[in-house]
């Protein structure tokens, strides 16, 4: 765990800024974690519990930090690097605790009252890896607490062609940069997305609700889930 507020390469601060511009390019994005945010201010609890699930970049907890301030955060991520940056835009708040490690592998007792998966599960295979991510996540969840997950998700296979001239004329439009805009093209079509329809039928083997999709531009994807009613932490309540 560590709070210290601490300085970044040139290296780390360049893939900062790329990261972020990739995300200032897609519209309206930066909705999911002012909506997550939204969620956590609204639970009873005056100190939530938040589990943020690959917290590479801080995007969340930036976020976070800003509009719920009493939340305690956990903040999970399996690559050093990503959770540096994370680590430097929390700065030396305190209530944030920092975990290197996949979701999967994620010790601990704790439950959380909102979890959040912005952005994760499209980087895994769907030959197991998805589902057992899933369910750990649901393992972490308290009862009656939220999942707010987003994805890269495709319905058709034509759907990124057909959208591609889309995402270029808004990136255009507001001016993203050009190496941004590639990065984003050439990295979605080789990403393990999965269909709306896939993404549901993981989260009732996962023993989640069915997710509720609270958002969508271009092919990003955002759904609010928890516990199934039949999942065996309600049914104990
Ligand atoms: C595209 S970034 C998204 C970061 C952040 N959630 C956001 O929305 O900006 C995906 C992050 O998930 C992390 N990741 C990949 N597999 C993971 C796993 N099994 N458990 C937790 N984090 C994982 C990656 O290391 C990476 O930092």
């Amino acid at each position: 765990m560590t709070t210290e507020r601490q300085g970044l390469h040139d290296e780390e601060s360049g893939r900062l800024a790329m990261y972020r511009e990739i995300q200032r390019s897609i519209p309206g994005l930066d909705t999911i974690y002012r909506l997550a945010a939204a969620l956590i201010a609204a639970h009873a609890s005056p100190a939530p519990r938040v589990l943020v699930v690959g917290a590479g970049g801080g995007r969340e907890i930036e976020t976070f930090l800003a509009d719920v301030p009493a939340a305690s955060i956990t903040a999970v991520d399996p690559s050093a690097g990503n959770l540096a940056l994370a680590r430097h835009v929390a700065g030396n708040a305190n209530g944030v605790h920092f975990v290197e490690g996949r979701m999967e592998d994620l010790h601990t007792d704790a439950e959380f009252d909102v979890a959040t998966s912005l952005l994760v599960m499209h980087q895994l295979p769907d030959d197991g890896a998805k589902l057992s991510y899933l369910c750990a996540i649901r393992d972490r969840l308290g009862v009656g607490g939220a999942l707010v997950h987003a994805d890269v998700c495709f319905d058709d296979p034509d759907e990124f062609e057909r959208l591609v001239p889309i995402y270029q004329a808004y990136a255009r439009h507001i001016g993203a940069s050009a190496e941004a805009t590639q990065l984003e093209l050439g990295t979605i079509p080789a990403l393990p997305a999965v269909s709306s329809d896939r993404i549901r039928a993981l989260f009732e083997q996962a023993g989640l609700a069915s997710p509720r999709e609270v958002f969508r531009s271009l092919w990003y994807r955002c759904w609010v889930s928890g516990h199934a009613p039949t999942s065996s932490k309600v049914l104990l309540k």
